[in-house]
């Protein structure tokens, strides 16, 4: 499909009545047709024309005159989507294998119309030095079926500048360092210390490439459990009222320091895991400063954590608890542009490793698989009205484009990579563990249906997914750098 087997169309453009001349077109290989494309510039019924790994047009249907061996994809009565770009992934390996590896989890990307993935650094070695990223880069050039980037940590600041030579769309750091257990926050992927921090900011800074921070304040953190654990309460609601304490300070005191840093040093931040009203009007506000900042949710604010998951999945749900006030705001956020990105946050944990955390949360492993669901959940919002379907091409494929500079990718234009997901509102999605394919094994959707259905996921013109099934291979997912 993608070789250089089909021979140029050409077509005849009359000149005078005597004289025509035979202009060669560019070759097309496959055509997207009869679908209707979803942009954040609007919807409109087009097909798309691909040229090995690349959009070459984006016209009306059947405007363009085809050679017979074009290959044809009806997308009659779908939508015509981009692939997602993920900026947030825990891929675990290496380190965690156990949990998820590449391939798994890139499987379960291609299912859930995620076409790159950003992974995370938590890993075993951690990722802080060119080296560990060197050997890493291999790993996801062998196995991973979608392309990808890394976010390394910054903490050795001496390694800052080879690993952004590397070609890494962003750094990443964690604010949390666990109490009680050694996992999801491995030694040395876990800072918040504001003078390491300072300097984190400056020596990325030269880069220009974007500080994402999980904002986290461990101080409070740590004073608000001693008072749930001197009741011997370790329950999952004990778990999510500590991290939902005060209205949501942990976070907020947090996020006004980073955007304090990024202020102060000029480096664009990255704020993952938004949820509550007070970060969101933090962001707001920075932004009418001037401050570089672009921010994203993640599934579990959308569709999980309420109360009621708190109290019903416990551990399953993430652990943490978002209050109804303050997903009503993310809500706002995410269609107002306050809130750029969807990222799934994708933190598959094994069952055995969750079921403790109904005794005791605090030595459960934190997070929630989502890569294979957020994607078709979000159109499901669509369908309700609750998000337009051009504010969802935006928030999972062009602003993560935009924010993160990742050339040739993010929207459906001449010249990019035809990453592209096709959706069918006519079908039903089923969440369920049976179909989960992350090694964990487990959603916390496992029983809801939503309507419309991902019918196939391409990555750069190649299927990854397609009717039903995973059929890209690991190893075709390449390096998407960002555009320096
Ligand atoms: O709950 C979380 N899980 N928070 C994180 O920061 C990391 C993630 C994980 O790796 O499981
Ligand atoms: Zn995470």
């Amino acid at each position: 499909m993608n070789g250089d087997t089909t021979e140029p169309t050409t077509s005849t453009t009359p000149t005078t009545a005597s004289h025509r001349i035979t202009l060669p077109q560019p070759r097309i290989d496959r055509v997207i047709a009869g679908g209707t494309v979803v942009t954040g510039a609007g919807v409109q019924p087009a097909d798309v024309l691909i040229a090995g790994e690349r959009i070459v047009a984006v016209a009306s249907p059947g405007a363009v005159p085809l050679h017979e061996d074009v290959e044809r994809v009806d997308a009659s009565g779908q939508y015509v989507l981009p692939g997602m770009i993920d900026v947030h992934v825990h891929l675990r390996e290496p380190g965690y294998v156990h949990k998820e590896d590449i391939s798994t989890c890139t499987t379960a990307a291609a299912a859930g119309g995620v076409t790159t993935v950003f992974g995370m650094p938590n890993l075993n070695p951690v990722t802080k030095t060119r080296e560990i990223l060197d050997d890493l880069f291999e790993l996801y050039d062998s196995k991973s079926l979608v392309d990808w980037n890394h976010n390394p940590v910054p903490s050795q600041l001496d390694e800052v500048k080879a690993m952004a030579e590397a070609g890494v769309a962003a750094f990443k750091i964690y604010m949390v360092v666990d109490t009680g257990r050694d996992y999801p926050h491995p030694s040395g992927s876990g800072i918040h210390d504001h003078g390491h921090l300072l300097r984190m900011f400056e020596a990325i800074k030269p880069t220009g490439l974007p500080f994402m921070v999980h904002p986290h304040d461990q101080a409070i953190m740590d004073v608000t459990e001693q008072s749930y654990w001197a009741k011997g309460d370790r329950s999952p609601q004990a778990y999510a009222q500590t991290l939902a304490t005060h209205n949501g300070l942990i976070w907020d005191t947090a996020i006004a320091v980073l955007l304090q840093m990024a202020e102060a040093t000029g480096t664009k931040l990255h704020i993952v895991h938004m949820q509550t009203a007070g970060s969101i009007e933090l962001v707001r506000r920075a932004r009418e400063r001037g401050v570089q900042v672009s921010c994203e949710v993640n599934h579990w604010a959308l569709f999980l954590s309420t109360w009621r998951d708190v109290n019903e999945l416990g551990p399953y749900a993430l652990s943490y608890w978002v209050p109804d006030h303050h997903r009503e705001a993310v809500w706002e956020a995410l269609n107002d542009g306050t809130i750029d990105m969807l990222a799934s946050d994708h933190a598959p944990h094994t069952r055995a490793e969750k079921e403790v955390g109904w005794e005791d949360c605090w030595a459960c492993h934190t997070g929630t698989p989502g890569i294979q669901d957020q994607y078709a959940l979000l159109l499901d919002s669509a369908a309700d009205g609750k998000i337009s379907l051009p504010r969802v091409a935006e928030v999972v494929a062009e602003e993560p484009a935009t924010e993160f500079k990742v050339a040739d990718k993010g929207f459906i234009r001449p010249g990019y990579h035809a990453d592209l997901v096709l959706f069918d509102p006519r079908r039903t999605t089923t969440y369920s563990n049976d179909a989960v394919l992350s090694r964990s094994g487990w959603t916390p959707y496992d029983g809801r249906t939503s309507q419309g259905a991902i019918t196939r996921t391409m990555v750069r013109g190649t299927d990854v997914f397609a009717d039903g099934a995973v059929v890209g291979k690991p190893g075709w997912g390449r390096l998407a750098r960002p555009a320096l």
